[in-house]
């Protein structure tokens, strides 16, 4: 049977990933069979279940999969346990062994493609959802000197917190409070897939501020929007960390890693 591999979420036909790991196939001369697959909370167990009989050997789980995915694998290499969070899947014997590659992938795009570097800044993060949680452990490994983690539902925010010790502090967007200044913020929820406008008031922004959304295409759009209108300094999307950690997704499954420039360059024209 050829190995399959695949992207599940919901929304997925908007994704950029099949494109993005045929493109990473035909740099090292590997035949691909990567797709997309729309599947929510309720049907992502069965769905997967099907995937794997059919020959599927590696998976990427995005919105609002992560910690679904997370609560099914039969085991978990190191990041995914600390982060609770999985954005790989790679099939190891009746079961599937979870990874998250997103912290590294936001690293690498933050730091070494758009010179923004986390250590010793003060960062605010929206969101406390799979993608958000990841993006928290990368941005404390980086050596952030505050986290201000601003939730919807509070609970999961305090959590995360918890989790990540005394430099990270929960709110609910709603507290955030002028005073409170970031050189940082990265917009880890899911509110732009509704295309509302996006507001945050109470926070400060500057010429200093760079602004960040986990997000590409048009659901980045609303935060990118704010971010102009608001005087940031920077605002990027995530299209270089989806490459990225893509290019750790296929290391994973296939042994070799890719080279991501080409491909990001491909993808931004
Ligand atoms: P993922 O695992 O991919 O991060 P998720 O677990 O569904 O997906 O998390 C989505 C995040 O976006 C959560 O922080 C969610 O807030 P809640 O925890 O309150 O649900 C946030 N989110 C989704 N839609 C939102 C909206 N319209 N406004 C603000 N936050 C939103």
């Amino acid at each position: 049977m050829t190995p399959r591999y695949a992207v599940f979420g919901q929304p997925i036909a908007h994704s950029q990933s099949p494109r993005i790991h045929s493109a990473f196939g035909t740099q090292l001369g590997i035949a691909v069979d990567y797709r997309a697959i729309e599947a929510g909370r309720d049907d992502f167990p069965p769905a997967l279940d099907a995937f794997a009989r059919a020959g599927g050997r590696g998976a990427n789980v995005t919105l609002p999969l992560k910690e679904e995915a997370f609560a099914l694998c039969t085991s978990l290499g190191e990041r995914a346990r600390r982060c609770g969070s999985v954005n790989t899947l790679i099939r190891d014997g009746d079961g599937w062994r979870g990874d998250s590659t997103d912290g590294v992938g936001l690293l690498r795009d933050l730091q070494d493609r758009h010179g923004i570097d986390p250590h010793g800044r003060r960062v605010l993060l929206l969101g406390a959802g799979g993608a958000a949680r990841a993006a928290a452990f990368a941005l404390a490994d980086a050596g952030v000197i505050r986290l201000v983690i601003a939730n919807r539902t509070v609970e999961r925010a305090e959590a995360l917190a918890d989790a990540l010790g005394p430099r990270a502090h929960a709110c609910t967007p709603g507290d955030l409070d002028a005073t409170d200044r970031f050189d940082l913020i990265v917009n880890a929820t899911a509110a732009g897939h509704t295309g509302a406008a996006f507001t945050l008031p109470g926070v400060r922004v500057s010429p200093a501020t760079a602004c960040y959304d986990l997000s590409y295409g048009k659901a980045a759009q609303p935060f990118l929007d704010w971010s102009h209108d608001a005087g940031a300094g920077t605002a990027v999307d995530g299209l270089g960390m989806l490459v990225e950690q893509a290019a750790e997704s296929f290391a994973l499954w296939h042994g070799v890693r890719p080279d991501t420039n080409p491909v990001y360059a491909m993808l931004r024209t």
